[in-house]
């Protein structure tokens, strides 16, 4: 056979295979990570996509969870704008912060939220770091947990929570499961199931608790279940671990939103907390949160010090100091952080005022279904009650956005949205 083939075709096929032996190693080079597979989309962005591909003229987005004025727009505290101008006119240097963070951050930050005759706060035991806001508080405190938790490596959280809980504690290196919360045929607090869940977990399990504004039910404990909620946490001997992304949004009164964590320590428990301050000074973007561990003495403080130093260290360093400075400022200077928690007090009536005419409206059109939830839940999302397909055909049919669970952000209602809202609602749901 080969006798029959001539040389120079011979010659010329070794020189195409040799030619197409780059190609093929470049192809192999290209497809490195051919065996990755497609992730879902994020369920929030993909309403934000359709959202914004739809051309109808009064499309609703209550979809995101960020605070908007009564025109629907963006919001900058005016608060946040003057400590701004402060800090760029301050012409500080760029350095980076330590590990830890900016300390005057910080030493403000915990005194937020543990308020200023906080035992731990006065003694100084409590070990506190700047975070890449809430998200990154969690996922450091989920981090050393999993590191120095001396008991079960499981963090229960409530049935629902937060979407992204779940994949930080897991990222983190936990196990995650549930605890009953919600009733959904109360639309409201499953409390007998969330007390006898707690006292069933195996003795000194980590407990997640959402300090206020529950998301993404926006339904609280009072504080009078939040006394038994201690009480059941000390009585299974369990490890409260707050996320307070919420403070002074839920109400509009800072320290009536830390009641749980203030009264968590006032009964000797051990916390851990997350803080954000995203939502509370509209610092979305800036990325400012914190994560502070109450310890049993000052001795125990600097220890834990040094091991948050070290988680953080490989992360990312230490964190950015621009957000920092900004809400350093509100915190720090008397007549700014006046103005801050009226502003704070002001985007929190919003919330709750268009709660109240939405509710109002939905009574007027004639519906029957019962609505009080929608005005006894708190912050800034609501849990309608609505099925999946009832805010599908929210969306295709009145073209307004929301995820599937039928939570709403209250955030994204204004006083010239809040009656067709209403009447899209009312024909969905009849
Ligand atoms: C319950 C809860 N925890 C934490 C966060 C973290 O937010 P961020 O990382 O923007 O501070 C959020 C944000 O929506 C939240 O709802």
């Amino acid at each position: 056979m080969l006798a029959s083939v001539p040389r120079s075709a011979l010659r010329t096929s070794r020189l195409a295979q040799q030619a197409a032996k780059p190609y093929a190693q470049t192809i192999r080079c290209a497809s490195v990570f051919s065996n990755v597979p497609q992730g879902p989309p994020d369920a929030i962005l993909g309403i934000t996509e359709a959202y914004k591909a739809d051309s109808h003229p009064e499309k609703i987005n209550l979809g995101v969870g960020a605070y908007r004025d009564d025109k629907g727009k963006p919001y900058v505290l005016p608060s946040v704008k003057s400590a701004e101008q402060k800090v760029v006119q301050g012409n500080l240097d760029k350095e980076y912060a330590g590990i830890t963070g900016v300390p005057d951050f910080t030493k403000a930050a915990a005194l937020l939220a543990y308020g200023s005759d906080s035992a731990p706060l006065k003694e100084g035991r409590i070990a506190i770091t700047q975070t890449i806001s809430g998200t990154g508080a969690l996922r450091i405190g989920g981090a050393f947990l999993e590191r120095f938790y001396p008991g079960a490596k499981t963090i229960y959280i409530p049935n629902p929570s937060w979407a992204n809980h779940n994949a930080v504690f897991k990222d983190s290196g936990l196990k995650v499961e549930k605890y009953r919360y919600y009733n959904k045929d109360t639309i409201g607090l499953d409390f007998e199931g969330m007390i006898e869940d707690i006292k069933n977990l195996p003795s000194g399990s980590i407990v997640l608790l959402h300090a206020c504004a529950h998301n993404p039910t926006g339904v609280d404990p009072t504080e009078e279940q939040w006394r038994a909620i201690s009480d059941a946490v000390k009585e299974g001997n369990h490890y409260p671990f707050f996320d307070m992304a919420y403070q002074g949004f839920a109400s509009g009164d800072t320290d009536k939103d830390a009641f749980a964590v203030r009264h968590f320590i006032k009964e000797g428990h051990q916390i851990s907390l997350c803080q954000s301050f995203a939502k509370n000074m509209g610092l979305y973007g800036e990325r400012v949160g914190a994560f502070s561990i109450v310890c049993a003495d000052a001795e125990e403080k600097k220890r834990v010090d040094s091991q948050i130093k070290i988680l953080v260290r490989p992360l990312y360093s230490n964190p950015p100091v621009h957000g920092a400075r900004i809400a350093s400022t509100i915190l720090n200077d008397a007549a700014l952080n006046k103005q801050w928690l009226g502003e704070v007090k002001g985007m929190a009536d919003r919330i709750i005022t268009m709660r109240a005419l939405l509710k109002e409206n939905l009574e007027k059109l004639g519906s029957k279904h019962d609505w009080s939830h929608i005005t006894s839940q708190i912050g800034m999302f609501a849990y309608t009650g609505l099925k999946p397909e009832q805010m599908d055909a929210l969306a295709k049919e009145h073209s307004v956005y929301a995820t599937k669970d039928g939570r709403i952000s209250v955030a994204g209602i204004t006083s010239g949205n809040v009656k067709r809202l209403a009447e899209s609602i009312y024909k969905v749901t009849g």
